[in-house]
């Protein structure tokens, strides 16, 4: 995306909550991986949609019939704006492609779709999230201690199933591509990271490291050029939790070899409402904080967009309103 990027600036006056509404002034918003390919066209959007998925704010005013907040309460929004819990039956509508995102001052929406701030965090934090955490909040699920569970890279996905499978009690091995990275990862708790650029072989390397038996949980988020190490990896009748992408240009994965490692190839799309306030109740029981690499002003969302495809960062890229 260039620094001019496909955002533009609009005003339009605050809008009003209706019945059932809150208006949230939002004070942060955060970026994903696939806010970058909406950016980019890789996604079609509909043209003057407003971006973003995830973001935090604050109460401003509530229209008549809202039960579930007060002005000046804290809140963040849920991933998916209609998907509240239980097994997602069928796609609702995103924000950003569906439905208009939250890279705005002001947002209109049904008190549904949103949940308390967890108190320790600042906004800058709970901008995180909805997305990433909770996606990484499904990809963890089932690991305790005892498990040991396999994180590709340094991404925001990663970097919040790293500290969720900590706080659960697994042991978390990281891969990444950097020397620098690898060393902030040991800070966060991982016990091992393997560079997967000087060792391409890394599944085997997993292996050696868990005395054979090889990784219970996989966070997967190369996808194709990845998914063929991580059937490597993965612990007889393991989990590879697939989340992402990052790694499509490969050759994929033999589907011979994944039989034999009896192990589940799950697909994750995000979480519920439900899911993301079990995840913060996880969160505030362990003081947990996002990693946070760069929060860029509200009219830079531009240079935040192009910072983030840069790949230089290290956990989440923030916006603040
Ligand atoms: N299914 C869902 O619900 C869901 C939700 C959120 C995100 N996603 C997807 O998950 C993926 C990650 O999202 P994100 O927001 O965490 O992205 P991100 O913050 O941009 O992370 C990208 C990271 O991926 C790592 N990476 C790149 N190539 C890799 C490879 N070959 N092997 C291992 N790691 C590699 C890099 O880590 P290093 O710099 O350390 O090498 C890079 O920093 C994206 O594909 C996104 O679309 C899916």
């Amino acid at each position: 995306m260039s620094e001019s990027g496909r955002i533009a600036l609009v005003d339009e006056p605050a809008p009003t909550p209706g019945t059932g509404q809150v208006l949230v002034r939002v004070r942060a918003s955060s970026l994903n991986a696939r806010d970058l390919f909406m950016l980019d066209g890789r996604y079609p959007v509909p043209p003057g949609r407003v971006p973003l998925s995830d973001a935090a704010g604050v109460v401003d005013a509530v229209g008549p019939g809202v039960t579930r907040f007060e002005v000046g309460d804290r809140v963040l929004n849920s991933f998916h704006a209609t998907w509240f819990g239980g097994p997602q039956r069928k796609p609702g509508p995103a924000y950003h492609t569906d439905i208009d995102g939250w890279l705005a001052e002001y947002v209109v929406i049904d008190q549904q779709g949103l949940v308390s701030m967890p108190e320790h965090l600042d906004f800058t934090e709970g901008a995180t999230l909805p997305c990433a955490a909770v996606t990484a909040w499904s990809a963890v699920e089932g690991a305790g201690p005892g498990d040991a569970v396999l994180v590709q890279g340094s991404g925001g996905v990663s970097l919040f199933a790293l500290q969720l499978a900590r706080a659960a009690g697994a042991r978390v091995i990281a891969t990444t591509s950097s020397e620098k990275k690898a060393a902030r990862l040991l800070e966060l708790g991982a016990s091992d990271v393997i560079n997967y650029v000087s060792t391409p072989d890394w599944g085997a390397e997993v292996r050696k490291l868990t005395d054979g038996q090889g990784a219970d949980v996989i966070v997967e988020v190369g996808g194709a050029g990845t998914i063929a190490q991580s059937i490597a990896a993965v612990a007889y009748r393991g989990v590879i939790s697939l989340v992402g992408h990052v790694a499509y240009d490969t050759t994929g994965m033999n589907l011979l070899d994944f039989t034999y490692s009896g192990a589940t190839l799950r697909a994750i799309g995000g979480g519920s409402r439900s899911d993301l306030e079990d995840m913060n109740r996880v969160i505030t029981a362990h003081k947990l904080r996002p990693v946070i690499d760069r929060v860029f002003p509200f009219e830079q969302a531009p240079a935040a967009a192009s910072y983030m495809e840069s790949g230089a960062h290290f956990g989440k890229v923030v916006i603040s309103h």
